[in-house]
């Protein structure tokens, strides 16, 4: 659609209005550019579902066809204590993509992280139980007519590709999994239902994700899909893996997602979105609060190029791309795993501006 010269003549003009209007109308559009291959997705908070900004709702609205609320439908918000939930901000997510036509994926049901801190007072199996069943029920069963997709069980695997240890695994058994899928598709028979995780796409967890996908689908419970949430780092995305997982997974007959996408470029001492792992803050792990150096900018996009290619390549198998964050400074990287840092792993910049990653992923249909 664009060549690399139009669109580079359109990111001048557009870095000139941004200068003038604080928002750019003329950019070209994800969603638009990639509407024949696969779904393009982002992750949205409180002020984006809220449209607190309206130059914020004028870029999602523009560049997205599907989102994944970022905090909101996580078991310690929306059913902070045993009887309560709080269904307020993802009713308005819900609202927000019909208006704007955008379908929702909801995340999540079944996660070991961000529980309410009820769940640390139960210590019986028929309460954790309970629990599991209400949630899954009150929860996929309000949103039935109204979401796309559930990633209905995330991150139970280690990285060797074991059962995480888990207060599911530990009080239900590893049968827990197929349970969250048949009950999820009991309350919700309409919606997509998805297992989601990172690091399945490396050899040994990728083994462990297909012997789990297997379990679930021989106890004769529905699974539509995987998520591969790719968070990965500069200059080392393991493009052969990720080629490798988008086969293997879908001769399991499950469609292939890209769920939590985002490349970042700070330094760290490990692999992976464990969100209980951390590292102590120090000047030397934010090296770019005054901006990203060119040849860094570089290899960004030509990661984002050469990963846009690949799901290209497979838009059979591949379903949805979604990126974890609208733009630069929205993302969950700034504060993980050291806080405070500057972080850069996103298409657009901090004034909504398009990268250059943006710009040579568009330039790949022409
Ligand atoms: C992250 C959010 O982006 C943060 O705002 C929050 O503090 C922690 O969780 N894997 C997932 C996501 O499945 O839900 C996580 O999101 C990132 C890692």
């Amino acid at each position: 659609m664009f060549s690399k010269k139009s669109a580079k003549a359109v990111s001048t003009a557009i870095l000139m209005a941004g200068a003038t209007t604080g928002f750019a109308q003329s950019i070209p559009s994800l969603k638009d550019t990639f509407k024949n291959d696969f779904g393009i997705g982002t992750a949205l908070n409180n002020g984006q579902i809220e449209e607190r900004d309206p130059a914020m709702t004028q870029l999602i609205v523009s560049q997205f066809n599907m989102a994944t609320p970022e905090n909101v439908m996580k078991s310690a918000l929306i059913h902070p204590k045993w009887d309560t939930y709080d269904f307020v901000v993802p009713d308005k997510l819900v609202a927000f993509g019909k208006k704007h036509n955008i379908k929702i994926n909801g995340h999540t049901l079944v996660w070991h992280s961000q529980l309410p801190s009820f769940i640390r007072g139960i210590h019986s199996k028929d309460s954790i139980q309970t629990f599991f069943n209400d949630h899954i029920k009150t929860v996929a069963g309000r949103y039935k007519d109204n979401i796309f997709s559930w990633d209905v069980v995330n991150e139970a695997l280690n990285e060797d590709g074991t059962l995480r240890k888990t207060v599911f695994l530990d009080y239900l058994g590893e049968g827990y999994i197929a349970e969250a899928f048949r009950l999820t598709q009991q309350a919700a028979p309409n919606v997509e239902l998805y297992y989601n995780d990172y690091n399945n796409e490396q050899p040994a967890k990728r083994a462990g994700c297909i012997e789990l996908i297997k379990k679930v689908q021989a106890s004769g419970a529905r699974i539509d899909g995987v998520g591969i949430q790719g968070h990965w780092h500069v200059g080392r995305v393991p493009f052969k893996d990720i080629e490798e997982s988008i086969l293997q997974y879908s001769a399991l007959g499950l469609k292939v997602m890209f769920t939590e996408l985002d490349i970042e470029v700070l330094p760290r001492n490990f692999q992976g979105a464990d969100v209980s792992q951390r590292m102590a803050s120090n000047p030397s792990l934010n090296p770019y609060t005054a901006g990203l150096p060119d040849e860094v900018q570089k290899q960004l996009a030509a990661d984002y190029e050469a990963l846009f290619k690949l799901f290209l390549k497979h838009k059979d198998k591949v379903t949805r791309v979604t990126l974890w964050g609208v733009n630069d400074a929205n993302s969950w990287l700034n504060g993980w795993p050291v806080r405070g840092r500057t972080n850069y792993p996103l298409l657009f910049d901090r004034n909504n501006q398009p990268k250059p990653a943006f710009y040579s992923v568009v330039a790949l249909k022409k």
